[in-house]
């Protein structure tokens, strides 16, 4: 692994150091500028070169690279079991690589989709475990203040809701003031409400402490919400990059952003999922078609009737005149 070396860059230089930030997808596929030696003099966040994880004779990360500046946000979709736990796992330090060179800033933490707390212990002692500074009950406390739980504090894990225990989580991954922030699908398990809430909590504490992001997440929206680059998976390396750089806070009916979500799906392989709106038009013109096939219909049966009763009955009563 080569050394890092940390240099603060602040949001301007951030902006500076990706001025293309066109809307514009750039599709890599493989060898394109991932495979550049970094920018001399500009330290990034992480580095990854033709990075190798094999299980067995299985490649899951194939060749893979990666660059990330610190202060960066980035997110990583793909499908499922294209390796990004594993890309993640590796970045924490929790797996060893195969084979290719992987660099990242010392302090790191990650939260996962699960908030995996230890449940005989209070809130603050969860964000303060491990964690060797002076005044650690004090660092936690600030860090739950951060996340909106100070009241929580002394409580079982047992006892908090998702959001909260995912919140908890939160605040033990940034009590570490991690230069690298890992998010492994941390909002997945949570209700809409709440997950459009972590949002802007992830948001605005990026935005205080601003640690290098990596956010797996299999949500497009969510990508395209929080992440100033995306990255799309495929075959064990980083096949695919969009440059999302655009002002915050975004909304998802910006037709820029609507544009990079078609490229997204596309790109993922999906079928865009029809709006709300387009299903109930959709349902209503199968509706529309329905009232005007029965209109119709009734309107034969009732002509069909008439053409029937009148002639015959005349018919009839002439017979029944002549019988008589
Ligand atoms: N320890 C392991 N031993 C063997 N195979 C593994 C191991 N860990 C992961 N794999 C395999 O590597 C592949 C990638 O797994 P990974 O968890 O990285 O996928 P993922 O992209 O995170 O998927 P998901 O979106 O479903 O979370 C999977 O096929 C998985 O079965
Ligand atoms: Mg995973």
């Amino acid at each position: 692994m080569t050394p890092f070396e940390r240099v603060d860059l602040n949001k301007a230089d951030l902006e500076q150091a990706d001025p293309s930030n066109a809307d514009l997808a750039r599709a890599v596929h493989g060898k394109a500028d991932l495979n550049k030696t970094p920018p001399a003099g500009k330290a990034l966040a992480v580095t990854a070169r033709n990075v190798v994880k094999a299980f067995g004779e299985r490649k899951v990360l194939d060749g893979l690279s990666l660059d990330i500046a610190p202060g960066e946000f980035v997110a990583l979709l793909g499908r499922s079991g294209c390796g990004k736990t594993t890309l993640l796992r590796a970045l924490v330090g929790i797996d060893a690589i195969t084979s290719g060179t992987l660099s990242m800033p010392p302090v790191r933490a990650a939260v996962f989709q699960e908030p995996r707390l230890m449940l005989w212990k209070r809130a603050w002692r969860n964000v303060a475990l491990g964690v060797r500074k002076p005044d650690v009950q004090q660092l936690a406390l600030k860090a739950l203040a951060e996340v909106g739980l100070a009241e929580r504090a002394h409580a079982w894990p047992a006892t908090l809701s998702g959001g909260e225990a995912q919140r908890v989580a939160l605040a033990r991954a940034l009590v570490r003031e991690p230069q690298l922030l890992l998010l492994d699908e941390p909002f997945a398990a949570l209700d809409a409400l709440t997950r459009i809430r972590m949002h802007q909590l992830i948001l605005t504490l990026w935005q205080a402490h601003l640690p290098a992001v990596l956010l797996v997440t299999h949500d497009v929206d969510e990508a395209l919400l929080l992440a100033d680059r995306i990255l799309v998976m495929a075959d064990g390396k980083v096949a695919a990059e969009i440059s999302n750089a655009g002002a915050r806070p975004r909304h998802i009916d910006d037709p820029q952003l609507q544009e990079k979500r078609r490229q997204l799906l596309a790109l993922l392989g999906v079928e865009e999922k029809p709006t709300y709106a387009a299903y109930v038009a959709q349902q209503g013109a199968q509706l529309d078609a329905l009232h005007a096939a029965q209109l119709e219909a009734r309107r034969d049966a009732e002509a069909q009737l008439q053409t029937e009763t009148q002639p015959e009955n005349h018919s009839e009563t002439q017979r029944i005149r002549v019988a008589a």
